[in-house]
């Protein structure tokens, strides 16, 4: 897979992918992601990306020129299967959507900032308007990095344990079941003994019924 990222800040951006699981995605060669500075894309004197808004108003507007400049310039390398712009007013990212995402070869993400972009970048250059929640972030970026997270880790091979990504929560339309490492004692506190029974079997059973458990307590929308 591969993924560019088209954003004003492109240091933002860098340290998520340095670490553990996507560091390790990225240097065997299962994800690649390109990070691309809007600016150098800008034909003004003064590398300018935005505008005061049409008909006034407060905030600024990105510039659908370095937008298309930069999306073209990708395109004419490889076919893209997504261009996908990161706003709050998108569809919220789920689970569902993360897997669906994690097949693509070719992924463009565009990181809005100020007011967001022109209009016409919605309407004519973009695929996809993600939100990864209803919260507003200052950009686009952090955002991207959670998209990011979320379809890499799926690419087959990247998690060692190819079944732990099929275990998450969510995945079956369940929240996971709790978990406990050694001591099998502590302060008192003590593991569920059918967890040390060595009894697999009763293990996935009590497994699903925790998980159903805690999504009826947490998250009984889920069920719905
Ligand atoms: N940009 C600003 N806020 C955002 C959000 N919640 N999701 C995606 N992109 C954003």
């Amino acid at each position: 897979m591969r993924i560019d990222i088209i954003t004003l800040f492109p240091e933002l951006l860098k340290s998520p992918f340095e670490v553990s699981i996507l560091k390790r995605a990225i240097t065997s060669g299962k994800a690649s992601v390109h990070f691309h500075d809007l600016r150098a894309y800008s034909t003004h004197k003064q590398k300018q990306v935005d505008d005061y808004p049409f008909g006034g108003g407060a905030g600024m507007v990105m510039m659908i020129e370095p937008i298309d400049r930069c999306i073209n310039t990708l395109k004419k390398e490889r076919a893209y299967d997504a261009v996908i712009y990161l706003t709050p007013d998108g569809s919220t990212l789920n689970q569902k959507q993360a897997n669906h995402f994690s097949t693509l070869e070719n992924i463009i993400l565009l990181c809005g900032h100020y007011k967001g972009v022109d209009q016409r970048v919605r309407d004519h250059l973009i695929t996809h308007e993600l939100s990864i929640g209803d919260f507003v972030l200052s950009g686009g970026e952090l955002a991207a990095a959670v998209f990011c997270d979320s379809i890499i880790r799926l690419i087959p091979g990247v998690l060692g344990d190819e079944s732990s990504a099929l275990s998450d929560s969510f995945q079956d339309g369940l929240l996971a079941p709790p978990v406990y490492t050694r001591p099998a004692e502590y302060n008192g506190w003590k593991v569920p003994e059918i967890l040390t029974s060595g009894n697999t079997p009763k293990v996935d059973e009590w497994r699903d019924e925790k998980a159903l458990e805690r999504t009826q307590k947490l998250r009984p929308d889920l069920l719905k």
